[in-house]
């Protein structure tokens, strides 16, 4: 997911935790086992431990009937010290500066924690929504918790690792607004992963004429594997409002939230028409 964001390099340490050894403790977890996936869904938002976030235990196979909507907020690891900060000058030319390239890749690594914690929101804020719904959902942040490892080992090979930067929880702001799944899947699925189909291609291109042609394959793995939770965002639109033209999308999408901030300059038109996006739906879009 991409955001409108400064660059502003600290040189002050920071506390960091290394994947691969967080990936060896993990059976000794402080999450510990949990009985239903809400369970799990709320001891992942809520930890305060880099270990429980980076890698949770097993997800259990089961829901619990009749539970109430909850509506959480993020638990933050000491090591992450959460900032107000803009990405700017992402130049492949700037993005030869190793550190400045491991800073964007920190930051990418958040916006996958970003959206794994916000889809077990979704599961606990919708109790009602189906459960194939809100299985969908299981199965897109276990997705997104293993985009986090891949971001992980690359900044590591880079000789950074998870900490060593700030973190913005900006779509924390934004997407706990939604008052229903609806509106969950348009700005979430189809509006921010759907924008990072466009963001991504362009940031893979930037990776390889920075000289980093792992970081590009890994971006465009990425955008592979992002393509069906867009097309799950677009399925359940259509299922929960009735249709999934551009119309009904935008309409779901309060203020201050807007299409704008859900493309990029270049849409992947590719792409989005793989999620299931009309030729419609991407010019309107385009557009707009
Ligand atoms: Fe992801
Ligand atoms: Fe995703």
């Amino acid at each position: 997911m991409a955001q409108p964001t400064e660059l502003a390099i600290s040189d002050r340490p920071r506390a960091a935790v290394c994947a691969s050894s967080v990936h060896a403790s993990v059976a000794g977890s402080t999450n510990g086992e949990q009985a239903s996936i809400q369970q799990w869904a709320k001891a992942f938002i809520e930890s305060t431990s880099l270990a429980d976030k980076i890698a949770p235990p097993a997800a259990p196979l089961h829901f619990d009937k009749n539970v109430d909507e909850i509506r959480l907020r993020p638990g933050r690891p000491a090591e992450l010290s959460v900032e107000e900060y803009r990405l700017r000058n992402l130049t492949a030319a700037a993005l030869r500066d190793h550190r400045k390239r491991a800073f964007l890749i920190h930051t990418f690594w958040h916006h996958e924690l970003q959206a794994a914690e916000l889809m077990c929101w979704a599961i606990l804020a919708f109790p009602a929504a189906p459960e194939a719904f809100r299985r969908g959902l299981l199965r897109i942040a276990l997705d997104e918790i293993r985009h986090m490892g891949m971001y992980a080992q690359h900044l590591e090979s880079l000789s950074f690792r998870v900490g060593s930067f700030p973190v913005n929880d900006w779509f924390w702001t934004r997407i706990p607004m939604a008052p229903s799944p609806s509106a969950f899947v348009s700005a979430m699925n189809i509006g921010f992963e759907g924008g990072n189909l466009d963001h991504g291609l362009r940031f893979a291109e930037r990776f390889d004429e920075a000289g980093d042609p792992e970081a590009g394959r890994i971006q465009r793995t990425i955008v592979e594997e992002e393509i069906p939770h867009v097309a799950f965002g677009m399925r359940w639109l259509a299922r929960l409002a009735g249709d999934a033209t551009f119309a009904t999308w935008q309409s779901k999408i309060a203020s201050p939230l807007s299409p704008l901030l859900m493309r990029g300059k270049m849409l992947n038109r590719r792409a989005r028409a793989r999620a299931g996006q009309s030729e419609e739906f991407v010019n309107a879009l385009e557009h707009w």
